[in-house]
């Protein structure tokens, strides 16, 4: 990658108008900030710029509308879908700098924070004030709440709490003609036309720039149980689910297959059942011990569930929730191809058997592996990369599939992207979730709000 001069005249004139912006062309920093965790794109922008201000975003915005220039909005970069990819000579505008909270409001029970805070700072500074900002998942250290709110995140406990988009009670984004908008203003209440703070979280940075945020936060859960449950088949899974849902005040229900616990155990979790089981249930509830073990006897007693244990100590809670929140990680090496679907609950145990024939059909030599939110008939499907495969074939086997599982998919009613959102990997198959009036809708929206089309081109669509 060659390096970019400050002296390159339109960076100039951008350095010129604000003097104090960091402003990064060294090739090192390209690299690092023109990517995201998909590591599929050679990352290629013109520079990176870390503004420190709302002013300095809406100067840089409406800088690139001169010049014609393309942004590439970016938080943490870890997202999973190629959204935050700067790979065309695009300025990316990071948001790291901008990482404060603003204000704690105990009466509203809302913080105010700068989009680039980390999730996990975001739980700290809730916790302090004795309260929970409750969307969580295990990028939670690395990732930017900017980010949570461009792709709507959703994570683990969205069975009890819900994606993002329930937590924000007021944005303040800069659109893609530099205007700043504060929509919502942390109002509970507010019939007064479309809600257009809506329509920015999910939009992938298409429309706006995330640049603060009010959330909304909640009292803590009392105190909770862990448990992990080893089950024979999905039916039995899908039983477990409807029984500890009535029984149990659920938080999270989280799945993985004997697959993803080998990948999961190699890379250094430890194994808490023994013995070989298909499948496997990390479970969080409000409810005492007794009641759970109640309720587990009485799965077991039906032969839903084959092994469970149930964590007696905050360690081994936190050891029970590595073997679901390490997957990632443990796969990472093998350089998978991810797919986050969307369904029903109800249609996952049809869906899951027509997937699992169609990849034995078409892409015999994969392993895939299976986890996710089933609790909110969301699942994460990798396809690894099989040794040996040059990186091209293996997407152009990946995006056959792929093909095959969005039509499947749209028989069933369901969505190519549950939380991981569109970006560069799943474009090709919006069709697949949405009509073609709703696509031509979309891009009307987009040219509204981002006339000329310079933020984060070629993203969703
Ligand atoms: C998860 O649920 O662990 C995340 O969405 C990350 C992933 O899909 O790999
Ligand atoms: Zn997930």
């Amino acid at each position: 990658m060659t390096a970019t001069s400050l002296a390159h005249p339109v960076l100039a004139d951008l350095a010129g108008r604000l003097p104090a912006l960091r402003l990064l062309t060294e090739p090192s920093d390209l690299e690092h900030y023109g990517r995201d965790w998909t590591r599929r794109w050679m990352p290629a922008p013109l520079a990176v710029a870390l503004p420190a201000s709302v002013e300095e975003v809406q100067a840089i915005v409406c800088w690139a509308n001169e010049h014609r220039i393309y942004v590439v909005p970016s938080g943490g970069r870890t997202g999973l879908s190629g959204g935050a990819v700067a790979a065309n000579g695009e300025l990316v505008l990071s948001l790291e700098r901008m990482n404060r909270v603003l204000g704690f409001d105990a009466v509203d029970r809302t913080l105010t924070v700068q989009a680039g805070i980390s999730l996990q700072a975001v739980h700290d500074a809730a916790r302090a004030h004795g309260l929970i900002y409750p969307v969580d998942f295990a990028a939670r250290g690395s990732c930017s709440i900017g980010g949570n709110i461009a792709t709507n995140a959703g994570g683990i406990r969205v069975i009890r709490y819900g994606n993002t988009r329930e937590w924000i009670a007021g944005l303040t984004v800069v659109a893609g003609n530099g205007e700043r908008l504060d929509l919502n203003r942390g109002l509970i209440k507010n019939s007064s036309g479309y809600d257009l703070r809506q329509l920015m979280i999910g939009s992938e940075g298409t429309l706006g720039v995330v640049v603060e945020a009010t959330l909304k936060l909640t009292e803590p859960p009392p105190a909770s149980q862990v448990m992990l449950l080893a089950l024979p088949d999905m039916a039995a899974l899908m039983q477990v689910f409807a029984l500890f849902r009535v029984k149990l005040n659920l938080q999270a229900f989280e799945f993985f297959t004997d697959v993803a616990l080998k990948h999961v155990l190699a890379h250094g979790a430890q194994r808490a059942i023994d013995g070989e089981h298909s499948y496997y249930v990390v479970t969080e509830f409000d409810a005492d011990e007794d009641a759970a073990l109640a309720v587990f006897e009485h799965g077991a007693e039906q032969g839903w569930i084959s092994d469970g244990v149930i964590a007696q100590s905050e360690a081994q809670a936190a050891a029970l929730w590595r073997l679901r929140e390490g997957i990632t990680e443990s796969l990472a090496p093998h350089r998978p191809y991810k797919n986050d679907i969307s369904l029903r609950i109800s249609a996952l145990p049809v869906f899951l058997q027509e997937i699992q024939a169609l990849l034995g059909r078409e892409y015999p030599q994969a392993e895939v592996v299976w986890f996710g939110h089933i609790g909110d008939g969301n699942l994460h499907i990798n396809v690894l990369k099989p040794e040996g495969l040059s990186d091209a074939d293996f997407i152009a086997q990946c995006e056959h599939v792929t093909k095959l599982l969005a039509d499947t998919l749209q028989r069933h009613g369901g969505s190519i992207s549950a939380e991981h959102g569109i970006g560069l990997v799943k474009k090709a198959y919006l069709g697949s979730t949405r009509s073609e009036a709703e696509i031509a809708l979309m891009r009307g929206v987009k040219q509204v709000f981002d006339p000329k089309g310079l933020l984060n081109p070629g993203k969703v669509f």
